[in-house]
């Protein structure tokens, strides 16, 4: 049996969506909201639902549930690890950060729980997940509506560019690694995933140019790209009613795609899937068209 976490996200929604299309596959939703008819309680801030809800779990696909503070999330993906081995779960695949991500502030979680799991009794895949199409799309959406007015796109980017990935994409990859794996430990058989960690970057890489030349074509005018300092940044942030580890974890992320950091690694995202990775520009002119269209 398949348990997936984190359902109600998009990550885990996704995944479970593409596990449950399997002929022959016993797969399980798991979430906060689960009453134990359609979907099993798994809350990583109470262990007591993690020894029940991972009773009879094969192969658990832990979505990372990283939106709280850094100790809090240790907590929560240490108690993930300690009632997997208690239940006698098989094969853990966690949803971590590619490895571009290492400076990041929301790096350290990641790679402790990477760290936390290799130590448990049972097999482990790391899909190193890169960053979601979702931020170009969110800084493209924010931005139509100003760029529409002044002819400038701003964006605390520099010059950097970040190699993005469809959530589809890293969906699709993770239900093949679970079913592979789900099929494997059924012919009794480790899973050919095993002690895998895999690069799971986009292939596209934007930066703010490119979501200005976007942003030119849906709007019908010329647009050009200004960059924000982190100072102008961070006393935005201030305001915007985030929590304070989120202001810290974006000017973070900000920060390292300045310094030009994310850009030009290696990835496994086009050897796992199927088809070509879905192409980001697309997704951003997509996201910025009602905009568009209301200016
Ligand atoms: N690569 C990237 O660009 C990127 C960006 C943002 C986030 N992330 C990370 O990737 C994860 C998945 O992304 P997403 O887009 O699916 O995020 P999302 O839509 O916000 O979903 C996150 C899900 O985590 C689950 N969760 C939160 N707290 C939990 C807890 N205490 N116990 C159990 N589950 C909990 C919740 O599912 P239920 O409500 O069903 O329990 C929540 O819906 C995030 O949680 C975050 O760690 C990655």
């Amino acid at each position: 049996m398949i348990l997936v976490t984190g359902v109600s996200g998009g990550l885990g929604g996704l995944i479970l969506e593409g596990l449950s299309a399997f002929d022959g596959l016993e797969v399980v939703a798991g979430t906060r909201a689960g009453d134990g008819t359609t979907a099993r309680r798994i809350d990583f801030d109470a262990p007591a639902t993690l020894a029940e809800g991972f009773q009879g779990v094969d192969v658990l696909v832990f979505v990372s549930a990283g939106f709280a503070e850094d100790d809090v999330v240790l907590a929560r993906h240490g108690a993930v690890a300690d009632a997997a081995a208690a239940a006698g779960v098989r094969h853990v695949i966690y949803t971590s950060l590619a490895g571009s991500g290492d400076f990041m502030s929301i790096a350290l979680p990641h790679r402790w729980t990477e760290a936390r799991l290799a130590k448990g009794p049972f097999d482990v895949t790391i899909l190193r997940n890169g960053l979601y199409t979702d931020l170009p799309v969110g800084l493209a959406v924010m931005g139509a509506g100003p760029a529409a007015d002044s002819g400038v796109f701003a964006a605390p980017l520099g010059s950097g560019r970040v190699p993005v990935v469809a959530k589809e994409d890293l969906a699709d990859v993770a239900v093949r690694i679970a079913a592979e794996t789900e099929r494997d430990l059924a012919a009794d058989h480790r899973s050919r995933h095993a002690g895998k960690t895999y690069e799971l970057e986009g292939v596209s890489a934007i930066g703010g140019d490119d979501i200005a030349a976007i942003l030119t074509t849906a709007l019908g005018r010329p647009v050009d790209y200004q960059t924000v300092s982190l100072s102008d940044t961070r006393a935005l942030l201030a305001g915007s009613g985030l929590e304070p580890y989120q202001i810290g974890h974006t000017l973070s992320l900000f920060s390292n795609i300045k310094a030009g950091v994310l850009e030009g690694h290696d990835t496994d995202l086009t050897t796992l899937l199927a088809a070509d990775p879905r192409p980001a520009r697309e997704a951003i002119a997509q996201a910025v068209q009602p905009v568009a269209a209301a200016s």
